[in-house]
């Protein structure tokens, strides 16, 4: 029986010696030790051996198992090493190569793309591109807009306010920026504000951080024709074509007179159809689509910036603001307004 032990001895140590990787091993441990192993069945057969042999047996037994098991563990940790040094030198990557296949580069996400589009019109029309503050002084979002005390969209459910303070809030739109661009620069001035606002508000069509670019041109002899000019040139550009202005008599508080804008629709040419007897889905057969809001500037207004030489008495001009998630809904065929922000790539992979 001893004389066994020392021959499963040498027998395993022979082939540990001889294994060449470390499932190899695991294979040799289960053989040599694992529950059906000889050395194993010998040990559990102690019991049924004559009393004076047990001790030595299993002395004899348990001091191989261990020393295999030593062995086992030594060699392991050593073909672990190697092959983990091997599979590094196999897998190094020159991170200067092109990937393979070449990882294509992300791309603009579609409402800055659009708002990109509309600066670059409003740039070719001699415009200047300017930012303005995201968290906003009621003066400037609301009372040099002259909104009078008591307007609607003072109240809280349109507006965020910060830390409580009445006097301090989240920008609703990016007109304060007018009141900024005309304290800084005297007349004649073009600009064009791109930014984000906020408003209480969330639905397939709202989104409480949405954005608007707003254009301010105010100098001597300024008319609502030439409005109606920048508007044609600029919505031509987004809206492809050739395509018609129109405006409809509307209320602001910081313009007199005020409109709404509408383009004509650019799936159906205007016509409402789009063939015999088929309304268009996209401006539900009227032909025109609304887009935003625009007016002469009110003298109240240009009263605040009076200082700066807006004397109302001899500069006039106009402004206009337009939401640009509207525009791109439109003009790619978006339905939820939300998926824009949701950041999925599946979507945003679709406007390139
Ligand atoms: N600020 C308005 C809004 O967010 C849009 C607007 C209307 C901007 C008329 C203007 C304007 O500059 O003249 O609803």
């Amino acid at each position: 029986m001893l004389k066994r032990i020392e021959q499963i001895k040498s027998e395993a140590e022979g082939a540990i010696a001889a294994a060449g990787s470390t499932a190899e091993l695991e294979e040799l441990r289960v053989r040599f030790l694992g529950r059906k192993a000889e050395l194993t069945m010998l040990l559990r057969g102690i019991a049924d051996l004559p009393q004076e042999e047990r001790g030595k047996v299993g002395s004899a037994a348990n001091r191989v198992r261990q020393q295999l098991e030593l062995k086992l563990e030594e060699c392991a940790a050593e073909l672990e090493a190697s092959e983990i040094s091997v599979s590094l030198a196999e897998g190094q990557v020159d991170v200067t190569l092109p990937g393979s296949p070449t990882h294509p580069a992300g791309h603009l996400h579609l409402i800055t793309r659009t708002t990109r589009q509309i600066e670059d019109v409003m740039i070719g029309l001699g415009y200047r591109v300017i930012e303005g503050p995201e968290v906003e002084h009621d003066y400037y979002n609301f009372t040099a807009l002259n909104h009078p005390p008591g307007h609607p969209a003072r109240m809280l459910q349109d507006t965020f306010y910060v830390q409580s303070d009445p006097e301090v809030l989240l920008r609703t739109h990016t007109s304060p920026v007018q009141i900024r661009a005309m304290e800084t620069q005297a007349p004649p001035i073009f600009v064009v504000v791109p930014g984000k606002v906020y408003r209480r508000d969330s639905d397939a069509t709202h989104s409480p951080m949405f954005h608007q670019v707003e254009g301010l041109a105010i100098g001597e002899g300024i008319t609502l024709a030439d409005l109606q000019g920048t508007l044609v040139e600029m919505l031509g550009a987004i809206f492809g074509g050739s395509r018609q202005v129109r405006m409809r008599p509307h209320f602001f508080p910081f313009t007199e007179p005020s409109v709404e804008f509408d383009v004509s629709c650019f799936l159906c040419d205007g016509s409402g159809q789009l063939a015999v007897g088929e309304r268009c889905n996209l401006c539900k057969g009227i032909g025109w689509i609304e887009v935003g809001g625009a007016g002469m500037v009110d003298p109240n207004v240009l009263g605040f910036v009076e200082a700066n030489g807006y004397d109302p008495e001899k500069v006039q001009g106009f402004a206009f603001g337009m939401g640009v998630e509207r525009i791109a809904m439109l003009r790619h065929g978006v339905p939820d307004l939300r998926r824009f922000f949701d950041n999925d790539v599946r979507v945003l992979g679709q406007f390139l």
